[in-house]
């Protein structure tokens, strides 16, 4: 049998693409990992302790302050940070603005991150897939200050790192340092991540597609348009595409990524800027397909290329394999 690479073997035989690689990074890569295992042992509990589940606000049976799983997991990954010293700030999909840390170290800090703590949290009460989504840039502003909305408000081009963690039958980190995408299987039994899908890649063209078919009405004539060539015999393979919508994310992406196939969540009247935000969700996914070999675009713009304007800002989504988007977009 090979010898088996855990992740933290992995991050620093990496060290060395990056010259002038200080470790930072690395190690911040290893505080995601230490906080995805609390919160990976906290999503196993979900529905046994009951302030796990209890929607926010709420009061358990012992009277105590009910959180939900999201909650428990934005402060678990910013525990994570702030103890870590590795970023001087980070944003979330659950905080209303971003957080500059105070601490000396902090503030001389080169990396703010950006994440989504739970993606398809919608999805915790019925026992399906969930995950971590996150993206790493370096700062704009002077390293020895403190973090600004500028550091936080960068295109996606900009990104150093991003990754994602999927709470699934197993559970999976994958992430991408720009120089390919490697993903490690945790084993629960010594809470030590091992690589378990090197370099991988998204297959050209795929079969299956990701849409939230219940706003089908709402979608504009071209994106109907190719729903219905992938439901008709007419595409590339003679016989209709395969639907496959979890309704979580980044569980879609995970599957298309490893089998081929398209995720859109478009601009839509209920939605018209598109349900998905572009710093927590699309930038990190779109580093993470490119790196693949796939594509990801808002329905005209490449996703990595459009310049913020404010935390919270959602964005069309069309992600996947490179000929499925570029078909969707009605390049062919
Ligand atoms: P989150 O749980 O972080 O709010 O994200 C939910 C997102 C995404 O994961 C999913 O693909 C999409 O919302 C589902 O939206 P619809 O229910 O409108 O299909
Ligand atoms: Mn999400
Ligand atoms: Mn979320």
């Amino acid at each position: 049998m090979s010898k088996l690479t855990t992740l933290h073997e992995f991050i620093v035989s990496k060290q060395k693409d990056f010259p002038f690689a200080t470790g930072e990074l690395s190690r911040l890569l290893n505080d995601i990992a230490l906080a995805s295992k609390i919160v990976s042992n906290d999503v196993r509990k979900a529905g046994l302790v009951d302030h796990i589940l209890g929607a926010q606000g709420g009061q358990n049976v012992q009277g105590e302050e009910q959180q939900k799983l999201d909650v428990v997991a934005d402060e678990a990954f910013i525990r994570a940070f702030k103890n870590g010293g590795e970023v001087c700030g980070i944003a979330s999909e659950e905080n209303d603005d971003f957080l500059a840390f105070e601490s000396e170290q902090a503030q001389n800090a080169n990396y703010v991150i950006l994440f989504d703590p739970l993606d398809g949290s919608s999805n915790i009460d019925v026992n399906v897939s969930i995950g971590t989504i996150f993206s790493i840039y370096r700062r704009v502003s002077p390293q020895g200050t403190k973090a600004t909305l500028a550091d936080m408000l960068q295109p996606g081009t900009q990104q150093v790192a991003a990754g994602y963690v999927l709470y699934g039958s197993s559970t999976l980190l994958v992430y991408t340092t720009g120089k390919g995408v490697n993903g490690f299987t945790l084993d629960p039994s010594i809470g030590e991540y091992f690589l378990s899908h090197p370099d991988m890649k998204m297959p050209e063209n795929g079969r299956l597609y990701s849409v939230n078919e219940g706003n089908l009405n709402d979608f504009d004539p071209q994106l109907r348009a190719y729903l219905a060539y992938c439901q008709s015999n007419e595409n590339q393979t003679g016989k209709p595409y395969s639907g496959r919508y979890i309704g979580s994310l980044v569980a879609d992406f995970h599957r298309n990524l490893i089998k081929g196939g398209i995720y859109i969540y478009p601009t839509v009247p209920s939605a018209p800027n598109g349900r998905l935000r572009l710093l927590y969700e699309c930038n990190p996914l779109a580093f993470i397909a490119e790196q693949a070999g796939g594509l990801a675009t808002d329905g005209q713009r490449r996703i990595l290329d459009i310049q913020p304007t404010e935390l919270h800002q959602r964005v069309g989504f069309y992600i996947g394999s490179k000929l499925m988007v570029e078909k969707a977009m009605g390049l062919h």
